[in-house]
């Protein structure tokens, strides 16, 4: 047996899941052993990292003024390097205790829009948290592995993961991605609107948790015959008061139908893109949708009114870029072996 070969026998692969709201970590055979958001609050000025993950997000925008709460990930760019390496640092020293002999293999998943020297910083990043092996992936084709799509297959099958900044949308077929589009734009363009309604129609400035909130609860995409409704409650943006207010789904169906028809449009033209083979068999297959975005209420039966090709969830939505990353050097492994089989046909 080759050096490597043993290590890979006693090593753990880790899957991780960079995004722009949440920071995931799969490990074979635990599970997903990390699933905090991607914050990190620091001091303003000396930039010491005073809290990352669940505690840092309890402190955007509730912060003193010497503290800091960062999304350094937001917009699926890296927009703060420094403090996207600590974020990533410290989620790994949660998970690889010292005493492992044998480094990890990590493989990230990471949106596609990001440039190629933040995909080496990020590598980078691993690295120096201890991995033995790093692989940056885009994160469509972790969903898609994750999602339990057959991708060696010579057939063609679309994925949408609709995450908090970035929505990516491809056609994947044989191991690899035919078509890829990509867009800033997911779930927090989605609070951005129903905050922006809120205080356009009704004059009440509201706060992204409390945005993100109503969109859980009451957001729709396609018209529903029941009406939900909830309390909402912000600062009056005339008098500078506090104050509550009631609205219900169809305002926010309303409020949100801009960023959910950019996310069609582009489904349409990636479909567009698509060559006709690969397109008759996404008709039959239909659009296997992930990401947290995804779980939006009736999005799923528009986008099927829309473009007239069904889409339905993956089971595990949230999860599917974590466990698909975790998942991928055993992929590899029979993309590798499945070029073998290729290339002796070939010879
Ligand atoms: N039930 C739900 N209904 C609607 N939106 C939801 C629901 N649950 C989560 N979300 C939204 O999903 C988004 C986060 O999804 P996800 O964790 O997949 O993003 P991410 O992977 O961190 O981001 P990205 O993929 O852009 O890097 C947030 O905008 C959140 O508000
Ligand atoms: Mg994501």
């Amino acid at each position: 047996m080759g050096l490597s070969r043993l290590f890979n026998a006693f090593s753990t692969d880790l899957g991780i899941d960079l995004g722009t709201c949440n920071t995931l970590i799969y490990i074979k055979g635990k599970g997903i052993v990390i699933n905090e958001p991607s914050v990190v609050a620091v001091e303003r000025g000396t930039k010491k990292v005073v809290a990352v993950g669940t505690e840092a997000k309890r402190m955007l925008s509730r912060t003193p003024g010497d503290i800091i709460a960062i999304r350094p990930l937001r917009d699926g760019v890296i927009a703060d390097l420094e403090t996207t390496e600590k974020l990533i640092r410290y989620f790994i020293s949660r998970v690889i205790p010292r005493r492992w002999l044998v480094k990890p293999r990590m493989v990230i998943g990471v949106p596609s829009c990001i440039t190629e020297v933040e995909r080496r910083a990020v590598e980078e990043c691993a690295y120096t948290a201890g991995a033995r092996e790093v692989k940056v992936i885009d994160e469509s084709l972790a969903a898609a592995i994750g999602a339990g799509v057959p991708i060696f297959e010579p057939a063609g099958h679309m994925v949408c993961d609709i995450g908090g900044g970035t929505t990516e949308i491809s056609v994947i077929s044989l191991g690899g991605m035919v078509v890829t589009k990509a867009i800033r734009l997911g779930g927090d363009e989605f609070d951005e609107a129903i905050i922006k309604h809120i205080r356009t129609v009704h004059n009440l400035i509201i706060g992204d948790q409390m945005a993100e909130n109503v969109k859980i609860t009451i957001g729709n995409a396609s018209a529903d015959k029941k009406i939900e409704k909830m309390e909402v409650k912000g600062t009056d943006a005339i008098t500078g008061l506090p104050r509550r207010l009631e609205i219900d789904s169809v305002e926010v169906r309303e409020a949100l139908q801009e960023p959910i028809n950019a996310v069609i449009e582009e489904i349409k033209r990636t479909l567009g893109q698509t060559p006709p083979e690969l397109a008759a068999d996404i008709v039959e297959h239909g659009i296997v949708m992930t990401g947290g975005g995804s779980l939006l209420k009736g999005f799923n039966k528009l986008i099927q009114k829309e473009t007239g090709v069904p889409a339905f969830q993956a089971e595990d939505p949230l999860n599917c870029v974590a466990l698909g990353a975790g998942m991928y050097f055993d992929y590899a492994k029979g993309m590798n072996n499945s070029r073998n089989i290729y290339s002796s046909l070939n010879s």
